[in-house]
């Protein structure tokens, strides 16, 4: 899905998305100003939900994009939340989630982290040696602390290296060669306050040939064997982490939420079935490909600049800012005119940002029609990782989000302001 699905151009020749004339939203919330479709957050949602019917869950990975009001939707969708930090735990709290629905990582939690999530039943993602010995000295809920241990794969999916995470090189997870990850298993079963329910793993993100899901699934399986072997005991749940791609470009097809999640219940099935397991059920945490097809970045053309033989530079009032990703993992975009998208492109232009650095460049090299000072243009498949990852450099404050459908708008986060700028300072 490279548009949204309620995307279509109105009877002025301008793109609406849920219903609202883009052109009036700047009007009225200015630019930059990201927008999320709430009928494409829902459908994605449903696309996964369906395909996990009763075999699992689907949690949320939260750091796609963290507002309590998007949060909200995909909880009352039937999401659970898998989140990062303390930060993204109170997130999620505040967005109504139960503990029991949120399952908390990171591969260098604090000793407070470890206590919020025990305080707040959520599951803890044992990450390594660190997190046990944390958890030790950790004052205790009111319950076991439930959780699962994540281990490193050793499988290098097709994605940029930045975002690969799965490989044996990674500071993530215990390593299976070596028996880290067995060993694990063992002293956390060994823990009188730990529930230990299940496995995971998360290869990478990005992901458009599921190869690496499918391989590390495998091997976690294996050790899943050999632990019920050795010791009697058997994960009931096994996360596969998230990882799916996104269609950045009109052109590019990843396979669909369904695709993935019934890919992953084959292998999980039939995987079992030869191992002897019972089957545990499956755990999913996509981030980007419920977020990302759901959320557009909206921009107001200002200085254009044409170097004769060279390119012409448009220059939006947002940047690096609010969309590191092309500077930082190569990320591509296919940008719109918000006036009559689908005429004739003129020639080639560049669009970069409004920020002081030369690596601040939005969309190389773009047809798109002709533009002008004053003009719109929108770049969809920007709901993850923009605003989640978006910065104050050079002073500027971060945008503000709507929500849209049915032809209203919901303002979810207000434009920042000068006075949030200074509002961490100590003078
Ligand atoms: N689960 C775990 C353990 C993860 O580390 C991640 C993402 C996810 C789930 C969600 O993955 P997704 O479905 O969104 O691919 N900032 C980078 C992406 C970093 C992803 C980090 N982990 C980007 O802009 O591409």
């Amino acid at each position: 899905m490279f548009l949204p699905v309620t995307y279509r151009v109105n009877e002025h020749g301008r793109v609406e998305i849920g219903g609202c004339d883009l052109s009036d939203l700047a009007q009225r919330h200015g630019t930059p100003l990201y927008i999320y479709d709430e009928a494409t957050a829902l459908d994605l949602a449903a696309q996964y939900l369906h395909a996990m019917g009763a075999s699992g869950r689907v949690l949320y990975s939260v750091k796609a994009f963290y507002s309590p009001a998007f949060l909200s939707l995909l909880r009352q969708a039937g999401l659970g939340a898998e989140v990062a930090s303390g930060g993204e735990l109170e997130m999620a709290l505040k967005a109504g989630f139960a503990g029991p629905d949120i399952h908390v990582l990171g591969n260098n939690k604090s000793r407070e982290e470890i206590e919020a999530a025990w305080r707040n039943d959520a599951t803890l993602v044992i990450d390594g040696d660190n997190d046990l010995d944390l958890i030790a000295a950790s004052a205790p809920g009111a319950r076991r602390l439930r959780c699962s241990i994540r281990i490193s794969p050793g499988v290098r999916p097709a994605t940029h290296d930045f975002i690969a995470t799965g490989q044996l090189d990674s500071k993530f997870g215990f390593a299976l060669d070596g028996g880290d990850a067995r060993r694990a298993v063992l002293r956390a079963l060994g823990d009188p306050r730990l529930e230990l329910v299940g496995l995971h793993f998360h290869v990478g993100s990005g992901i458009f040939d599921l190869g690496a899901h499918r391989a590390a699934l495998e091997v976690t399986l294996d050790l899943a064997r050999e632990l019920k072997a050795e010791c009697g005991w058997a994960p009931r749940a096994l996360s596969a982490g998230g990882g799916l791609g996104i269609a950045q470009l009109r052109s590019e097809q990843p396979p669909a939420p369904g695709e993935f999640v019934q890919g992953l219940l084959q292998v999980l099935r039939a995987g079992c079935a030869e191992r002897g397991l019972d089957v545990p059920e499956l755990l999913v945490e996509p981030g980007r490909s419920i977020a990302g097809p759901s959320g557009l970045a909206l921009y107001r053309v200002g200085a254009i600049k044409s170097v004769p033989g060279v390119r012409r530079y448009v220059a939006v009032d947002g940047g690096m800012g609010d969309n590191l990703r092309p500077k930082l993992y190569g990320a591509r975009y296919e940008p719109l005119a918000v006036q009559d998208p689908d005429a004739d492109p003129a020639d080639e232009v560049t669009i970069v940002g409004r920020y002081c650095e030369s690596t601040d460049v939005l969309a190389e090299n773009v047809r798109l029609p002709e533009l002008r000072t004053g003009d719109l243009v929108v770049f969809p498949a920007a709901g993850a990782y923009h605003m989640s990852m978006a910065s104050n450099y050079n002073g500027f404050p971060r945008p503000a989000v709507v929500l849209v459908g049915g032809g209203q708008d919901r303002l979810i986060r207000r434009r920042e302001t000068m006075a949030d700028l200074l509002s961490s300072e100590v003078f």
